[in-house]
């Protein structure tokens, strides 16, 4: 049997030719083979098993702190194949530690102060002198294996019974814990593509628990938010507390608004969740007034569910350079099915082309399509596994902004 060769010591040695190849006897996937050193640890708090670059191992306290039990900082270094490491705080004494793939190098890996026995006989690489760097990032394309594909579905479900399924976690969910990718990616360019003025009547179209209304209220605007599902029931709630002067309809439909009302409408991330969008965007265009604008954000087509397969190579891993995107079936417009804490989540893909067809039939000529991303370095360093690597990549979300041509 051929002997198989450690993924991380390999990489390594093409780095610094003396490190040793140990085997590789763990496996979290076929093709990443790794020794015990290069293998995972068990957090001594949360009691998980995690991958060597996201625990840090206190002397002082003899315990181990994963990436998920911590706020890990991270530090830009170059070392080995990587150019930063995690530095966690012991969830014993508060000290940081720096990740165990760092730690090696740095001579404060358990293994070097005997805390850590491999099973069985390996060779220890002591670093002498500057340790080299080298090029980040090494990686074989076709090594990859195929992600698992999104369920798809024959006949859509009814998206309104979904939403009144997912309402409650998903509004607890945000109550906690603001969506990073909502507050500081899509809506301030949401904000900025509309640019409403103060006294303006606007209509937020599937308005879900009211969190653009309110912004847009505060900013003195006459809101209207329309939603059918249960997620407006918490918006209509909040406003009986706050009194903002918002005016809610749950409802799907625009039917019992007169042409040429609104001088602006907002639909934010919603018309992937709903199924037929072209009789809406016509209604959207009937109430608007002229010259009036669309603004919508959506998930992006190309770049997020259902087409792209994020595969983690090896998956166990928490560093997001070791995930890689896969796209495929673009044009498979069946519904698709995700799982959101234990509940249903239904998306309705459809192309770029499709969306702009869909504007422009409705009546609407397209003045913006906007690919927004994050660039608060700030946020990035507070957020390093969320962020980090990641809206600098791939484009995740589009806002249009649509106006209602003069004459049809
Ligand atoms: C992702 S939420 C977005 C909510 C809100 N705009 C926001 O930014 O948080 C999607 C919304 O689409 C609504 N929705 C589902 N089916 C719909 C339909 N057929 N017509 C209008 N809205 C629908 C849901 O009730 C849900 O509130
Ligand atoms: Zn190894
Ligand atoms: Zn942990
Ligand atoms: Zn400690």
């Amino acid at each position: 049997m051929i002997q198989q060769l450690c993924y991380y010591c390999s990489q390594y040695q093409k780095i610094i030719p003396d490190y040793p190849l140990n085997p590789g006897t763990k496996f979290t996937d076929p093709i990443t083979p790794r020794c015990e050193l290069h293998f995972q640890f068990k957090c001594d708090s949360c009691g998980i098993k995690k991958h060597f670059s996201g625990v840090g191992w206190c002397q002082d306290c003899n315990r181990y702190t994963c990436v998920g039990c911590a706020d890990e900082l991270m530090i830009q270094e170059r070392f080995l194949i990587y150019e930063y490491y995690y530095s966690i705080p012991c969830s014993g004494c508060g000290k940081h530690l720096p990740a165990l793939d760092f730690a090696e190098i740095a001579l404060q890996h358990p293994i070097q102060f005997g805390e850590f026995r491999p099973s069985t006989e390996f060779v220890l690489w002591i670093p002498t002198g500057s340790v080299p760097t080298g090029n980040p990032f090494p990686r074989s394309a076709e090594l990859i294996p195929k992600g698992s594909l999104p369920l798809r579905l024959d006949t859509a479900l009814d998206s309104v019974d979904v939403w009144d399924k997912i309402a409650p976690t998903w509004v607890e969910d945000r109550l906690n814990q603001p969506d990073l990718n909502h507050r500081y990616i899509i809506i301030p360019e949401v904000l900025k593509l509309l640019g409403v003025n103060n006294g303006e009547k606007v209509l937020d179209f599937a308005c879900g628990e009211g969190n653009i209304a309110r912004i847009l209220a505060k900013q003195g605007v006459l809101v209207t938010g329309i939603d059918p599902s249960k997620m407006i029931d918490y918006a209509i709630e909040l406003e009986k507390e706050d009194n903002f002067g918002i005016e809610y309809l749950k409802s799907d439909s625009l039917d019992s608004f007169l042409e040429n009302t609104f001088d602006k409408a907002v639909c934010n991330m919603a018309f992937m969740d709903i199924p037929l969008i072209e009789p809406i965007m016509a209604e959207i265009h009937r109430v608007l007034k002229p010259e009036g604008i669309l603004v919508f954000s959506i998930t992006h087509p190309c770049f997020n569910i259902p087409v792209l397969n994020p595969v983690k190579f090896p998956w166990d891993s928490e560093r997001n350079e070791d995930r890689v995107y896969m796209v495929d079936n673009y044009y498979n417009s069946q519904p698709s099915i995700y799982e959101y804490n234990g509940k249903k989540l239904q998306y309705f893909h459809r192309t770029i082309s499709q969306y702009t067809k869909y504007c422009v039939n409705a009546g609407f000529s397209i003045e913006a399509i906007e690919e927004p991303t994050l660039s608060d370095e700030r946020l990035i360093k507070n957020n390093p596994r969320d962020l980090y690597l990641e809206f600098s990549r791939i484009a995740k979300f589009m806002v249009f902004s649509v106006r209602k041509k003069l004459i049809k």
